[in-house]
């Protein structure tokens, strides 16, 4: 059933709620769980839809996946297929994960392959390159990609591309390595910290990892892993996004369970544009307004993260300046401006970079999601605008953010999930 959330904004959020599991440590943690045939558990799954679906992906693969409490998952792999159908691939593009652990476990894996999505082209050559590094043989017919791993062994695989590192490439590689004969050294590696969460599961599942973290990972293929229990990392975006939601209705947010040096480039940027920000070892508090611009551009980590330039973006309305937001990563990822804009926002595109001119009052309006951390955005401006703002196509954002709407409700927003029907009709578009 669709549904839209309904917003009055002009509520300061006051208050504090726990951070969630992070879904992009949680798809490949899940993924590697059929490295071993033994049972896998992990704590802090966060309930997302990717997150189930990706469960759902698993046991097509032949696993059982058993939520025995809620965020505790027990996973065991003890005889599974390497094909992963196009039906299940093409709904969710971090399935590309599976294939790392497929040819770990199989030496082999036969996958379609994924398709891009709105916030631009999502390529794999280079995990495809790095399977090949490793003396993989890859077919691709009929969008379905054959990996033949009989001959696979470790060698120096270089997996930086015209945007840099590649997360899910370098947790793909990771997880082909672990179990390949001989020596690995992963170069131009991804150092994000769901990256470092992986080799700290693969860790304790026997792998043999050094240099998490850094750009260069070097990987002793073992023969076999075994089982493990591990407790998946705070979402440091979804923390960015709450955070954001104190800021923008000049309220007063913290934000427990967070890590602060998972998050370093982002309160750099957001105590530039004058929020007051307070960190302790397991929280992160933001309050106060934004009152000065702020330039940013998104690189890969340790840089200013691309899945919160949305959220920064709704931030940077509210202040009577000219600030700058330039992609790196996705050169497309702006499908949120032109619904900002019809809230009244004044931004101008040029190339990958926005220049967004705030301090207007910004007014309700029925807007459209498009991607995950776009229709994050949407409902942190329609928090900071006057009015009612209905948002559409929440499904988009039930992928990476658990209960949303609930939580910002224990911060005194007053927004409301209902059925798109609910919608005033003259306000549903075609
Ligand atoms: C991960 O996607 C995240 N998803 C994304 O989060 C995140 O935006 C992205 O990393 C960048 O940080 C998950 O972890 C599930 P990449 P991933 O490979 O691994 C290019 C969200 O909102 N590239 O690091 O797919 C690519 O086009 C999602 O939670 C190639 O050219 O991203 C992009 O420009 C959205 N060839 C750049 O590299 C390849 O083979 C970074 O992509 C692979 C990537």
């Amino acid at each position: 059933m669709l549904e839209v959330a309904r917003i009055v904004g002009g509520q300061p959020l006051r208050g504090t709620i726990q951070a969630a599991g992070a879904k992009n440590a949680a798809l490949p943690l899940l993924a590697a769980t059929l490295l071993t045939r033994e049972r896998v558990t992990l704590h802090n799954v966060p309930d997302l839809s990717d997150v189930r679906f990706m469960a759902e992906i698993l046991r097509h693969q032949g696993a059982t996946v058993t939520e025995t409490s809620p965020g505790t998952w027990v996973l065991q792999a003890t005889e599974i297929t390497h094909r992963t159908p196009y039906e299940l691939v093409r709904k969710m593009r971090a399935s590309v994960c599976l294939l790392g652990a497929l040819v770990g476990r199989l030496h082999r894996a036969e996958m379609a392959i994924p398709g891009g999505c709105v916030i631009g082209p999502r390529p794999i050559d280079l995990h495809l390159h790095g399977l090949e590094s490793l003396g993989c043989k890859i077919n691709m017919e009929g969008g379905v990609v054959h990996v033949d791993a009989s001959a696979i062994h470790g060698q120096v695989v270089p997996m930086g591309g015209p945007m840099g590192s590649t997360v899910l490439g370098t947790a793909n590689i990771m997880m082909a390595a672990v179990t390949t004969p001989g020596t690995t050294i992963i170069q131009e590696a991804a150092a994000e910290p769901e990256v470092v969460d992986l080799g700290h599961l693969l860790t304790k599942m026997g792998a043999k990892l050094q240099g998490l973290g850094t750009k260069t990972i070097t990987i002793e293929g073992v023969a076999t892993l075994h089982g493990a229990e591990h407790s998946i990392i705070p979402d440091r975006i979804e923390v960015g996004t709450y955070l954001v939601a104190g800021a923008i209705t000049n309220g007063d947010v913290t934000v427990r369970g967070a890590n602060p040096q998972h998050l370093e480039a982002f309160l750099e940027k957001l105590r530039e544009s004058g929020v007051n920000v307070t960190t302790g070892p397991d929280f992160i508090r933001a309050h106060g307004h934004p009152t000065r611009a702020v330039h940013l551009t998104t690189t890969p980590y340790p840089g200013f993260p691309t899945d919160l330039q949305a959220q920064f973006m709704a931030l940077q309305l509210c202040v009577p300046a000219e600030s700058s937001l330039t992609e790196k990563i996705y050169p497309h990822r702006f499908m949120h401006v032109s619904e900002l804009q019809r809230m009244g926002a004044d931004i101008r595109m040029d190339g990958a970079t926005a220049y967004v001119h705030g301090g207007r009052t910004l007014t309700g309006a029925p807007v459209m999601a498009s991607d995950l951390r776009a229709s994050a955005a949407l409902i942190l401006a329609a928090l900071a605008a006057q009015g009612e703002t209905w948002v559409q196509r929440l499904y988009h954002l039930d992928r990476g953010y658990e209960k949303f709407e609930e939580r910002l409700q224990s911060l005194g927003a007053n927004i409301t999930r209902l059925p798109a029907a609910a919608m005033p009709k003259d306000l549903q578009s075609d």
